[in-house]
């Protein structure tokens, strides 16, 4: 067998990304390709299509929304959360369950009593983007004075990263 003849190239890709504009889109890329020196028009068919492939993934990790993190570690950090938040069901303890944060009203959930200051902060329909829970986690009382969370803030912005995308998906940290 000579192998300059035939060659039998097979790649194999898969790029995942998950990135959040509001709504979450999820992009999947598998190539497979067969080169062969014998067929060099299908060559390039499978060149054009691996280029416009990449381009498509690397415009959505582009995009200013996209939140990198460990969701793993960010259960850890979560745990400084723990004692007033919960996040896997809809129970309120000191402060107010935590599930499908990312993106929610401020102020919203029926039945927990809010201060004011967070009533004022959420009056024109603001929403927990990523954009402005990193700027509360860092320090709530910085972005909302007289909130009633007690809590100082973190200081590592990885840990901020880290915690906001465990909280986007906590099934992730499993
Ligand atoms: C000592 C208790 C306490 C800790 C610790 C705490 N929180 Fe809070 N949190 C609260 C309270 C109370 C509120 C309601 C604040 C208000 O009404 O001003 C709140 C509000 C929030 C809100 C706004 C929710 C909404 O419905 O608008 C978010 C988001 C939040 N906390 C995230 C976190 C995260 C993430 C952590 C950990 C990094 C954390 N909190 C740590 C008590 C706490």
């Amino acid at each position: 067998m000579n192998p300059v003849r035939h060659i039998a190239c097979r790649a194999d890709n898969e790029g995942i990304a998950v990135a959040t504009t509001g709504k979450m889109a999820l992009i999947r890329g598998r190539f497979l390709w067969n080169m062969s020196p014998l067929r060099p028009e299908m060559e390039r068919f499978m060149q054009f299509r691996v280029l416009a492939a990449a381009t498509a993934l690397l415009s959505v990790m582009a995009m200013p929304a996209f939140a990198e993190g460990d969701p793993v570690k960010g259960a850890k950090v979560f745990k400084k959360c723990k004692a007033c938040h919960v996040v896997e069901e809809e129970k309120n303890r000191v402060g107010p369950h935590l599930v499908g944060i990312i993106d929610r009203p401020v102020a919203s959930v029926d039945g927990f009593k809010y201060s004011k200051a967070m009533i004022e902060f959420g009056a024109d329909g603001k929403v927990w983007d990523v954009e402005t829970l990193t700027i509360y986690l860092k320090k709530p009382k910085d972005l909302i004075k007289k909130t009633s969370m007690a809590f100082a803030g973190l200081k590592k912005d990885a840990d901020i990263e880290n915690v906001v995308v465990y909280l986007q998906d906590p099934s992730a940290a499993e």
